[in-house]
């Protein structure tokens, strides 16, 4: 498939990347993932905004201006041959002999072009299994970092417990999922965490927002412990790749009826109607 590294448009297996690249030996970067609907890329100034935002949060000199950095993307896109595909876009600090300093060079930019890794139908259908991890990450969880190693591990744990997602908490509240920000709906009221250090800004998240104040439903940004949320209604989890994704089980608890709720429902339709 299609990628791109500094400056010219290669396949994905093409060995382009030094060993002195700062994104391989330090995970010193940043990143997006971003969806594209019918060629269409969906909320792509939300995501270029975060994006900065998360380089000037780790000093990272990403001075590209916007406008031809986008232009990369639709080039991508075009080259790519797909109309719906998954982007993904990683920042680092170059490439440099190893060093824990910040070294004096350009920075670097990869870009992927990926078809849509869609969650299978019949799971969405059904809804999903989660388990409850502690929250182990860093204190800047805001910033997209390219350092996922305690998300990677607690989510592969999740996956061998046959569930599709590792809710974490911190402090007896739920921050967010190891890929996904998590929604729980109690008497038609939607809650989900509040932004602050300890969890990403996700861009679905603002899309649910804006569905729910479009749909006239109460949403509240509050910690929610971890018995709300297993006396929750409804449950689900947002994400670019996995959009409004029900959680019908966490850990042994079932969530509401055990299966998706009404109020999930309708959001994904709204969803779906926003995506296409
Ligand atoms: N993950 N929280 C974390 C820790 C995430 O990694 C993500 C996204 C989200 C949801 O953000 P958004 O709605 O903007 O995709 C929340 C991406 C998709 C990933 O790492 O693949």
């Amino acid at each position: 498939s299609i990628a791109y590294f500094n400056g010219r448009f290669v396949d994905s297996d093409d060995p382009v990347v030094p060993i002195d690249e700062r994104g391989h030996q330090f995970g010193d970067g940043v990143y997006e993932v971003i969806r594209i609907y019918n060629k269409k890329p969906f909320m792509l100034d939300e995501h270029l905004d975060r994006l900065y935002m998360s380089a000037e949060a780790i000093a990272l000199p990403f001075r590209q201006e916007r406008e031809s950095f986008q232009a990369i993307i639709h080039q991508l896109i075009e080259k790519s041959g797909l109309d719906n595909l998954d982007v993904y876009l990683q920042i680092t600090r170059g490439m440099a002999p190893r060093n824990h300093l910040f070294p004096d060079c350009p920075v670097s930019v990869s870009m992927t072009a990926k078809p849509f890794r869609s969650i299978p139908a019949e799971l969405r259908e059904k809804g999903a299994k989660a388990i409850l991890h502690p929250d182990e990450r860093w204190a800047n969880c805001y910033i997209k970092s390219l350092n996922l190693l305690p998300n990677i591990l607690a989510k592969q744990k999740a996956h061998e417990q046959g569930c599709l997602e590792a809710i974490l908490f911190r402090d007896g509240s739920i921050t967010e999922g190891t890929s996904s920000n998590v929604f729980v709906i109690k008497d038609t009221r939607l809650y989900t965490t509040p932004l602050s250090r300890h969890i990403l800004a996700g861009i679905t998240r603002m899309a649910v927002q804006q569905i729910a104040a479009e749909a006239a439903l109460t949403f509240t940004e509050k910690h929610v412990t971890l018995e709300e949320l297993a006396e929750a209604d409804e449950v689900f989890i947002t994400s670019t790749t996995s959009e409004i994704m029900p959680v019908v089980q966490v850990e042994e608890k079932i969530i509401g009826a055990g299966q998706p709720g009404p109020i999930t429902r309708l959001l994904q339709e709204k969803y779906t109607v926003r995506t296409s």
